[in-house]
């Protein structure tokens, strides 16, 4: 069975022959393994040892793809794996074990293998593999080793399936001029998705621009979405621009709208209906020309019910709605985002980058994070700030003490859990990987497909198979 089973593309099987190299101390029992990639038109050669597998791997030909038994005499396949990967770093390594041992997974992932699975191999799970390291292989020189930080769309974590399903929804919803509402707890990405739906929309090339209805009252909010002429109010001294003016031809976020006054819901409905307004203290009516989008992290329904929000205004709102999972949710993005903080923040304060362990990989893997992204990018600038790695787990513990001690039998708050399966979490880092690569193809293609799935050494069907999977169809 495969521990870190993967979604096997429709046509795994690669177009070139895989060189596949199998470590193993009992190669007499290989024998299926070896009939079934060869059924599947790899190359295959055996080593028994670490040692000579190591001294193969610095030979070219270099296998696309190595079997690594676990459980070997004198050095293990974890001890292997390390210096496998010193000697060849894209080296793409599967474990094998015949135990289903997640700190052995997890050790084996933060050493870099592809995948760890469990014996006796199925054939799925082989197809699967060879279908990857085709890909990996044709892309290999172009993957970059740590996340891309200057196209905007790659620079987000999304690769858990339920990451995966806002991003692939957003994209989907983007190029249509409706207006959508973006629900999720604080710090879980609302601002992300919302540029992200400005940035594959037809205004994409217009201003973004967003307000925070909660940051101001009543009266000054008004002003700040539709503006004011010079007398409008005591201090208005010059005419200023609203919001919706700002955001012509562009996108408008109107951010925290649950915290909206009611007075100005109704004033914000007869915009949505109408698209007109006026300046504070002008006669003239203007014409939005604006993309509305909003977020909350309040539950809108319960608002409704209670009467602080408006239902009509809701539905006006509502056209799409996106629900952002919050963290504890998506744990396989975890070690992801914590690399990806460190490397943002240790340059954005000169700072050396500090080792993620082991030990703090857990540590955030219990926590219940209910600050969501947010906390975790201050829990990684804390740590780069202390440099000291026992107390920055300390200290996060003690907060996951102090919450659990003070809401404990709230059911909407988050509960520590334990660790969801390794299985995603590979899968997350995988996935992660293969969607960049993809990204990168079809960016060297200009988007010509049946160009980008020669290039990565996959069918044509397969790739639109990806491409739906991980949402990277274009606007
Ligand atoms: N998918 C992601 N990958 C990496 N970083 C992210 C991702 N989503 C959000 N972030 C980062 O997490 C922080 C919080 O994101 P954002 O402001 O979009 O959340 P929010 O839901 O609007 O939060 P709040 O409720 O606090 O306004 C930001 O600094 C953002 O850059
Ligand atoms: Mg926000």
């Amino acid at each position: 069975m495969s521990e870190f089973a993967t979604a096997a593309a429709p046509e795994a099987a690669p177009a070139v022959p895989v060189r596949v190299l199998i470590v193993d101390d009992e190669p007499e029992k290989l024998g299926y393994v070896r009939a079934l990639l060869e059924a599947h038109a790899c190359t295959v050669e055996v080593e028994p040892n670490g040692s000579q597998a190591l001294a193969r791997v610095k030979r070219d030909p270099v296998p696309d793809l190595v079997l690594l038994d676990l459980m070997m005499p004198g050095q293990d396949g974890i001890a292997t794996l390390g210096k496998l990967r010193r000697a060849r770093p894209a080296l793409r390594v599967v474990m094998l074990s015949n135990l289903n041992d997640t700190r052995k997974a997890v050790e084996a992932a933060q050493l870099g293998a592809a995948d760890y699975l469990t014996k006796p191999l199925k054939e799925a799970d082989l197809k699967s593999l060879l279908g990857q390291a085709a890909l990996a292989g044709s892309a290999s020189g172009a993957a970059p080793a740590a996340p891309e930080t200057d196209g905007e769309d790659t620079r987000y974590v999304m690769v858990s399936p339920a990451m995966q399903r806002v991003r692939a929804e957003a994209l989907r919803v983007a190029p249509i001029d409706v207006p959508v509402l973006i629900l999720g707890e604080s710090g879980t990405g609302k601002e992300v998705v919302a540029r992200l739906i400005h940035r594959h929309s037809r205004r994409a090339d217009g201003p973004f621009v967003k307000v925070n209805c909660a940051a101001l009252p009543g009266e000054l909010l008004e002003s700040e979405l539709f503006g004011y002429e010079a007398g409008a109010f005591t201090g208005a001294v010059r005419a200023k621009p609203g919001k919706f003016e700002l955001g012509e031809n562009g996108t408008i976020l109107l951010d925290e709208i649950g915290e909206m006054p009611p007075a100005l819901q109704a004033k914000l409905l007869h915009v949505l209906q109408d698209g007109a307004y006026s300046r504070l203290g002008s006669r003239k009516t203007l014409k939005a020309d604006v993309r509305v989008l909003s977020a909350t992290n309040i539950d809108v329904q319960r608002a409704i019910g209670g009467g602080r929000f408006r239902a009509d205004l809701y539905y006006r709102l509502n056209a799409f709605t996106l629900q952002l999972p919050p963290l504890r949710e998506r744990q396989e993005e975890i070690p992801l985002l914590l690399r990806q903080f460190m490397i943002r923040f240790a340059e954005s304060y000169s700072r050396p980058i500090l080792p993620i362990t082991q030990a703090m990989h857990e540590a955030c893997l219990r926590h219940p994070w209910p600050g969501n992204l947010r906390e975790m990018e201050n829990f990684v600038k804390r740590y780069l700030i202390l440099g000291d790695e026992a107390q920055a787990i300390a200290e996060l513990e003690q907060h996951a003490a102090a919450l659990a001690a003070t809401a404990p039998a709230a059911p909407a708050a988050p509960v520590a859990r334990p660790p969801r399966d390794l299985k995603s979490l590979v899968k997350g880092l995988k996935g992660e990987a293969e969607a960049e690569a993809i990204a990168q193809a079809l960016r060297e293609s200009r988007g010509v497909r049946k160009q980008a799935a020669q290039a990565l050494g996959i069918s044509y069907k397969a790739l639109l198979y990806k491409i739906r999977m991980y949402g990277l169809e274009p606007e």
